[in-house]
């Protein structure tokens, strides 16, 4: 069979999410309160939906895709998985490149594929408004296209910076009907305090989430929603992975190793369970599979951070999660990368790396741009800058493969394309981008500032 794009009918898509902690030998760590103590379903009640806090904490393997969710996601799934022939070529390799796209979202990346059941699980509690923080914008598009199918409203707090820059990502969002605010606001008690210290705050994203956080707890018609690192989102985006496998069933093949950007590990998650299941299941396909998380070299949490219980946001608003971090004040160098500066990451994704059943690795933004513009010069598909760092992970497996002559089957997450991100190509092609070195030592000082509790 043809495996230049490989295509599921829409009634062959997943009708269940994959739970992976239903395979994980030890049970995943709990979110902890204030206290120390594992945060209740009444303390996350106030910001989330009982059936969003149900698949946060279950150990079911399948959990069903409701009816009205899976009508939305045939706008644009079953997502196609594509073979980068040219790119093959181009590297003079003998492994085989596929990748799975996820740009073509309405949103124009993998976000929506959480989006639309977060926001599908609140309306059915009843819920009227949703709150949520975008950096790059994403995130917030993503929402803000999701409550437009269920009838919601959605406020984004967008962190200040982002809010100037990418007037079109806003524009997205409020096209789809929401309001978007530049945060630091005067909205909220958070907002008014930083502004009140500096009135020229940037903003950042755990200012963001604190803003979006503290209206969601203060009013019972809005509810909070995130777009990574939870368990539920990881959950959704197994769709990814589901399809993949489904696909790669088509052609009778199947991965020797999987690529992903991992920022809050939602999109490499999504893909990559569902092959770890076959992995767990003992089938012998997947003996030898690798999953490898990338992440930019100036934001490298899993390969340089700590495996301990830390805040999700900047501000302490959060309950405590065990994972990989840098310290919850560990400020990323201003990479064009938005949805991979983020000083945590999924529990989920952080324990089965610390178990060695994933590995991750480290790329400087100069080489990951480089291998953006040589897939999109060879595929047409001009990807995100998130996704580029997938890229250069893959390209240079598939020169070792040239080196050794071995014949691989790479699959990587294409998991945007990167039409509003011109900017930095922009940068990139005017010879204008940069490398930051690995911060070790903001890291070392944003490290000794973890909650106490983890020298208990
Ligand atoms: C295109 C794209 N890829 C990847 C990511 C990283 O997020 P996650 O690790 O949750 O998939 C983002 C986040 O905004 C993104 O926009």
């Amino acid at each position: 069979m043809d495996d230049a794009r490989v295509m599921l009918e829409t009634h062959e898509m997943p009708t269940h999410w994959y739970n992976v902690v239903a395979d994980m030998s030890t049970p995943p760590s709990p979110p902890l309160g204030p206290d120390g103590n594992p945060a209740t379903p009444e303390q996350m009640g106030a910001i989330f939906p009982g059936q969003i806090l149900e698949q946060e904490m279950s150990a079911e393997r399948w959990i069903p895709i409701p009816e009205a969710v899976r009508e939305v996601y045939k706008i644009w799934r079953p997502s196609p998985l594509m073979r980068a022939v040219r790119l093959e070529k181009a590297l003079d390799t003998p492994a085989r490149i596929y990748f799975k796209y996820e740009g073509v979202s309405p949103a124009g990346s993998h976000k929506p594929n959480s989006a639309v059941p977060q926001a599908y699980y609140n309306r059915e509690a009843g819920i009227r408004r949703l709150t949520t923080e975008t950096g790059a914008g994403q995130w917030g598009s993503s929402i803000s296209f999701a409550g437009q199918m269920f009838g919601l409203e959605v406020r984004v707090y967008m962190v200040k910076v982002s809010y100037g820059q990418k007037p079109y990502r806003r524009l997205m969002m409020q096209t789809w009907g929401a309001e978007v605010f530049a945060s630091p606001s005067e909205l909220t008690e958070t907002g008014r305090r930083i502004l009140s210290q500096d009135p020229d705050s940037p903003g950042s994203l755990g200012i963001a989430i604190s803003e979006a956080v503290e209206e969601a707890a203060g009013r019972a018609d809005t509810n909070y929603t995130l777009g990574s690192v939870l368990n539920h989102v990881l959950l959704h985006q197994t769709v990814i992975g589901l399809e993949a496998k489904k696909q790669f069933d088509k052609i009778g093949a199947y991965p020797d190793v999987i690529f992903g950007p991992c920022g809050g590990g939602s999109s490499f998650g999504g893909i990559a369970f569902p092959f770890l299941a076959d992995k767990a299941a003992g089938e012998k396909r997947a003996e030898g599979l690798r999953c490898v998380a990338v992440e930019p070299s100036s934001c490298p949490t899993l390969t340089k951070g700590a495996y301990a219980y830390d805040f999700g946001d900047a501000s302490g608003f959060t309950p405590l999660m065990k994972m990989y971090t840098l310290g919850h004040d560990f400020m990323p160098p201003g990479i064009h990368a938005g949805g991979l500066r983020y000083h945590g990451d999924s529990p989920l994704v952080s324990q089965l790396y610390h178990e060695g059943l994933l590995e991750a690795v480290a790329v400087p933004q100069v080489e990951t741009f480089e291998a953006g513009l040589l897939f999109a010069r060879n595929e047409g598909i001009i990807p995100a800058p998130e996704s580029c760092h997938a890229i250069r992970a893959t390209i240079d497996e598939a020169l070792r493969c040239r080196e050794r002559g071995e014949p691989k089957t790479l699959l990587f997450n294409l998991t945007g394309h990167g039409h509003f991100d011109m900017s930095a190509y922009e940068r990139m092609l005017a010879g204008q981008l940069e490398n930051f070195d690995y911060p070790a030592e903001a890291i070392a000082s944003s490290l000794a500032h973890l909650p106490k509790l983890n020298e208990g």
